[in-house]
């Protein structure tokens, strides 16, 4: 089938669905929710949109243990209410991604409950050992969530391998009946009218033989032998020959630590397995390889994450353009600044959004929703959050602790979304799953749908403008004043047409100057976060677009 590449035209926007809205009352996000909400997807400028995972599930992992992978968890509405999402979608002309978690399932998928009991053809579903006996484990490697990464299973009398938390058993991809089961629940979203798949960790899904003790990594042990293991595009070759090609489809994969020339051999336009990568390296910029290890902010960190992404993939691979999602803290909080919100929101928007790539709006992300700060551990739902809390930093103080996890916790970013100043901020009727942050009555869709300089507006206004330019989509880029450790300069340059992105990450006015060639008297300011005349220094975290054409 002809690849239409279709999503090199879109914006996403990523819902995960317990936070997004309620549409039954039952204090738990929807579908029907969702469909509530279409239009204001829509109208922020959004064509497509990725679902954290929606699946039937005991929910360990907030959904990512999937006990079911060919239906919808009834309290998100079930089949029907996705076949009335998917249609809903479709005659607005948006696409709909599914999460496709199959490095693991969980523990009370039908699969791991008769392959712990042996029974035919499960028996080696999943990646079991022997106990190795004097109290030792098959291998020395870590969970990525909670304590080491085996489990002894009394019924079958094994330990079985889960890179993530204990009720997320690995799947053992070596396996082809895993492989053809993989192929079944492609084939069966596919056929139901889904456009695409957001691969989850799909760089694990291969180990290397033997299992071998990790001598390298000092955190995440075993990581050298997991992730890019030996057999890994040669099953994501197998699942685009037998699936992926016979449809109009894309996939879009996660891979931690991924650097863009490792990324080529997965998404190469001419010879790689998928279509684009979520990295992790622009979210790295203030910290060293996880959120858990914090540092401070270094623009030049980020800078250079998007630059090279931006220089590696021209011309051979599409990137996929991020500052948010479910799993990180709320950028505003991070990268931006909370004194000067709104600015620096908006500033972070102009800063991604115009690069080459396919964007994704995190909920919430559009109305700069800020870091959530619970005043006790107890309230975390996370199961890495709350492993962590009772296990690291035991040096330091319980309030020290709570403070740390505010900066690093995922569930920062995973309260219900704010869409009004009502009781539960406009979520539910009912009685909300999660804590609603408290500052929901300053910060919420409807306030800013009645202010023409919020920060939704801003995003509307920065969403349509980037589908107008064809530099953005086909021209190249380029990075100006590299070494600055105030200023992020980005220029597309097309055949007819070029923009300048200017924007500040500086809490005082800041002079600038503008690249050879760039002239600004012939320019149009396109876009701006600040009213009043175009200067040529920049308010704290201001941005401007330029537009020559
Ligand atoms: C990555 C997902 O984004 C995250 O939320 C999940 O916990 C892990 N993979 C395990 O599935």
């Amino acid at each position: 089938m002809e690849r239409t590449r279709w999503y090199k035209d879109k914006v996403f926007y990523q819902v995960w669905p317990r936070s997004f809205k309620d549409g039954n009352g039952d204090g738990m996000g929807d579908l029907l929710g969702v469909l509530e909400k279409l239009d204001y997807i829509k109208n922020l400028g959004c064509d497509g949109i990725w679902f954290s995972p929606i699946y039937p599930s005991p929910g360990a992992d907030c959904g990512y243990d999937i006990s079911d992978y060919m239906d919808i968890a009834p309290e998100f509405g079930g089949m029907e209410a996705f076949r009335k999402v998917l249609e809903g979608a479709h005659a607005r002309d948006m696409k709909i991604v599914m999460d496709l978690v199959v490095n693991h399932t969980s523990d009370e998928h039908e699969w791991f409950q008769k392959s712990r009991q042996r029974i035919s053809p499960y028996t080696d579903y999943y990646i079991w050992r022997p106990d190795p006996g004097n109290g030792k484990l098959p291998n020395n490697w870590d969970s990525n969530f909670e304590g080491k990464a085996w489990t002894f299973d009394e019924v079958r009398g094994e330990y079985y391998l889960h890179l993530f938390a204990v009720k997320q058993p690995d799947l053992n991809m070596d396996n082809p009946l895993v492989r053809e089961e993989v192929k079944k629940i492609l084939r069966f979203w596919l056929d139901l009218g889904v456009d695409g798949f957001r691969e989850d960790v799909i760089t694990y899904i291969s180990k290397k033989e033997g299992l071998p003790d990790d001598h390298l990594f000092p955190i995440y042990k075993g990581m050298p032998h997991y992730n890019h293991g030996p057999h890994v595009h040669e099953y994501l070759t197998e699942f685009k020959r037998d699936v992926l090609d016979h449809y109009d489809c894309f996939t879009i994969a996660e891979a931690p630590l991924v650097q863009p020339g490792q990324a080529l051999s997965y998404i190469r336009e001419d010879s790689g397995q998928l279509d684009m990568m979520i990295q992790f390296q622009c979210m790295c910029a203030d910290c060293l390889f996880t959120d858990y290890l914090p540092t401070r902010f270094h623009l030049r960190k980020m800078k250079r994450a998007f630059s090279s992404w931006q220089y590696r993939l021209k011309g051979r691979a599409w990137n996929s353009l991020y500052i948010e999602n479910h799993d990180h803290p709320r950028i505003v909080s991070r990268y931006g600044s909370e004194t000067f919100w709104a600015e620096s929101a908006k500033m972070l928007a102009a800063m991604y959004l115009f690069q080459q790539g396919t964007p994704f709006i995190y909920q919430g992300q559009e109305i700069g929703m800020t870091n959530w700060r619970p005043s006790d551990p107890d309230m975390y739902e996370d199961v890495q959050t709350r492993y962590h809390y009772a296990h690291s930093n035991l040096k330091k103080s319980p309030g020290q602790r709570l403070q740390a996890l505010w900066r690093s916790s995922r569930d920062s970013a995973r309260t219900p979304m704010q869409w009004d100043g009502g009781e539960n901020a406009g979520f539910t009727t009912g009685t909300p799953w999660f804590y609603v942050n408290e500052n929901y009555r300053q910060i919420n869709v409807a306030s800013q749908e009645a202010d023409s300089n919020s920060i939704l507006n801003f995003y509307r206004k920065a969403v349509k403008l980037r589908k107008s330019l064809s530099c953005v989509r086909y021209g190249v880029y380029r990075e100006h004043f590299p070494l600055s450790d105030k200023l992020y300069m980005y220029s597309m340059t097309g055949e007819r047409q070029k923009i300048l992105v200017v924007c500040s990450f500086c809490e005082k006015p800041l002079r600038y100057g503008v690249p050879k060639g760039f002239n600004l008297d012939t320019a149009r300011l396109v876009l701006c976060n600040y009213p009043g005349p175009n200067q040529r220094v920049l308010q704290p975290y201001e941005c401007k677009v330029y537009l020559w054409q």
